[in-house]
């Protein structure tokens, strides 16, 4: 197992180039980008659609490899390892909400924040997902599968399954993109009060000004590579 070495900085990244190969030939999404976030820190990343995002927060998670450049996770270099080893410090650091819910069809809401809890050997799996489905509203939804959910709901069920491990980094790819403007309120309340009970670093792709502008940084992503927003007056708590 890799050992969390408690590291003042949570995420951080060097020289990181991520190039892909599309039909149209090579495509560079991150050119050389540099990032460091400190342990329970806020940060909101923003940048147009198509920006490279979504390619960020997932070679940050350990997702998916960059082409060059070195990432690592609260003092562990994941860049290098493969599948198997960069799974054990996901499991061990991370929590994930995606931009598409990705939730296990054939799993219940209940199964699919359960699931992550019995990998990770947690006791009384099933008393602690309910607490966290109940926590962001579905205690009316436990045994509904994903194609009985509506999007809002799938989405909660994704962010009670990403908290499940009890995460020290959060990562969450525009969290409230398919939410209504009251419950996506919640969720992102739900969000900034882990962030400061748990001291769990939160890492967020948003579209939304305001939502960024409750993080205490607001990075930019600019031709692959990321801008302090200079203008950003701190966290409003
Ligand atoms: N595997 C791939 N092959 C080819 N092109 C890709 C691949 N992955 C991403 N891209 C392209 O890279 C760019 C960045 O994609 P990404 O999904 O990271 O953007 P994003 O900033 O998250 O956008 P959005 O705000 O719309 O979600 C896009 O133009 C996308 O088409
Ligand atoms: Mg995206």
């Amino acid at each position: 197992m890799i050992i969390s070495t408690g590291s003042p900085i949570a995420v951080s990244a060097q020289s990181l180039i991520k190039t892909v190969t599309a039909r149209s030939g090579s495509l560079t999404i991150l050119s050389g980008l540099d990032l460091k976030i400190k342990s329970g820190e806020s940060v909101a990343i923003i940048g147009t659609s198509g920006s490279g995002k979504s390619t960020l927060l997932g070679i940050l998670a350990g997702l998916d490899q960059p082409t060059q450049g070195e990432v690592a996770l609260a003092g562990n270099r994941i860049d290098h390892l493969d599948e198997d080893a960069r799974a054990r410090v996901r499991a061990d650091h991370t929590g994930f909400v995606f931009q598409s819910f990705h939730l296990l069809p054939n799993l219940t809401a209940l199964e699919n924040v359960m699931l992550p809890l019995e990998l990770a050997g947690k006791e009384s799996p099933q008393t602690h997902a309910r607490t966290l489905l109940e926590r962001v509203g579905l205690s009316q939804r436990l045994t509904h599968y994903p194609r009985q959910l509506s999007g809002g709901e799938q989405q909660r069920v994704a962010i009670a399954r990403a908290f499940a491990g009890q995460p020290d980094i959060l990562f969450a790819d525009e969290p409230t993109g398919n939410l209504d403007e009251k419950t996506g309120e919640s969720i992102i309340n739900l969000l900034f009060e882990v962030n400061r009970e748990n001291k769990t670093t939160l890492v967020l792709v948003t579209h939304d000004l305001q939502l960024a502008r409750r993080c205490q940084r607001v990075l930019k992503l600019t031709q692959g590579r990321l801008e302090e927003e200079v203008e950003h007056s701190g966290a409003a708590k």
